[in-house]
């Protein structure tokens, strides 16, 4: 099995593993113009030209990243792929220079073996929910904000802030 960067006709397949947990309500579906404009941030794990999984690191300013879009297929769940995929996208942020990164998740046992910790939601900028606003579980949603660093990289000291709003 191979994790590797997406390419574009590796699209359909990731469409497909997201929407059948998107249609069981375990994570957000991607419509294909979405996964165009944003397949750069995309890893697959491949196996005999299968994609068996997908993951984004999506940047969201100077010093954060989020890890979005992770699915595994049922048949290869608990083989460690959905691990080598987080860490293929922590390995690219270390290597980009971004400090930390978060995620909104059910997956809170997964992502916690994967060194992140459970925070505060305001902790992150008002950037971060703008995808929310689009949600229809917007008021009422019960998704889980974790982080962790990333490491090998040290945060700058002062760091410019996002502007607030739209
Ligand atoms: C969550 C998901 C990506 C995990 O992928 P996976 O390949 O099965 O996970 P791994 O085999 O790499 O597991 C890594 C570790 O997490 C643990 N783990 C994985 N899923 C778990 C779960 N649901 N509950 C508890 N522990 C879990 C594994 O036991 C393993 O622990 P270890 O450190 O002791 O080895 C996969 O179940 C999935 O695609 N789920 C549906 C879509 C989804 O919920 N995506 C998350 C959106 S944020």
């Amino acid at each position: 099995m191979e994790i590797r960067k997406a390419f574009i006709a590796d699209v359909p397949a990731i469409e497909a593993l997201i929407s059948h947990f998107a249609d069981r309500d375990r994570m957000l579906h991607r419509s294909l113009s979405e996964l165009y404009e944003n397949l750069r941030d995309f890893f697959v794990a491949e196996e005999e030209g299968q994609v068996l999984g997908c993951c984004a690191l999506h940047l969201v300013w100077a010093d954060l990243a989020e890890v979005k879009s992770l699915a595994v297929s049922e048949t290869a769940q608990g083989k460690g792929v959905g691990r080598r995929l987080v860490e293929a996208c922590l390995a690219e942020a270390a290597q980009i220079g971004i400090p930390r990164v978060f995620c909104l998740t059910y997956e809170v046992q997964f992502f916690t073996r994967c060194g992140f910790r459970v925070v505060d939601r305001s902790e992150f900028p008002r950037k971060v929910w703008s995808e929310c606003v689009r949600c229809p579980k917007f008021f009422d949603c019960t998704e889980v904000a974790m982080s962790r660093e990333v490491p090998g990289v040290v945060a700058a000291r002062s760091m410019p802030r996002p502007p607030e709003g739209p």
